[in-house]
């Protein structure tokens, strides 16, 4: 089973399967069947969300509230790579702005936008916890802090494959 509703064919075959266990008792499912298929598809296509409506025999409308509501869930594909950008008040002071400038300059997007080969994906934050590290950048599960605009260009090169 296939859907081009989004314009990309998406295999809902894995999604049936996610689903199945619900089936009969979908009380309290949506949250963990949601969580579930973006696991599997990267983020929650339009054609997925429409699927597990019905299956659920849930409104789409509550679906898509439901997604909305949690920054956990997205509705477009991120990239391999999530760039976390610290813009709290102890980055603010020490350059955040101008790190969070690099990044997206060096890469071609904006903060929120993840690049068209979907290598990287930038998000802001409001403190990663690590102040003494100001100006402090995460990628992925890794701490990049003290920097400096000019440590960009390498440090996102490493994320290449
Ligand atoms: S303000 Fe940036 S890590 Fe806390």
């Amino acid at each position: 089973m296939s859907c081009n509703c989004t314009g990309k064919n998406i295999d809902l075959a894995p999604l049936m399967d996610i689903l199945t266990p619900y089936k009969q008792n979908p009380k309290g499912a949506l949250i963990p069947v949601l969580q579930h298929a973006q696991d599997v598809y990267g983020y929650l296509p339009q054609a997925v969300l429409e699927v597990i409506a019905s299956e659920l025999n849930i409104p789409v409308a509550e679906v898509f509230g439901v997604v909305t509501f949690y920054a956990q869930f997205h509705l477009t594909p991120r990239g391999k790579n999530i760039i976390r950008i610290c813009q709290g008040t102890a980055c603010h002071v020490r350059g955040a702005k101008t790190i969070l400038e690099a990044v997206c300059s060096h890469l071609g997007v904006k903060a929120g936008e993840t690049t068209p080969d979907l290598t990287f994906t930038i998000e802001t934050v409001a403190c990663l916890g690590a102040c003494g590290l100001a100006p402090v950048m995460m990628i992925n599960e890794n701490t990049h802090g003290r920097l400096t605009p000019a440590d960009i260009p390498g440090i996102l090169d490493s994320y290449l494959d």
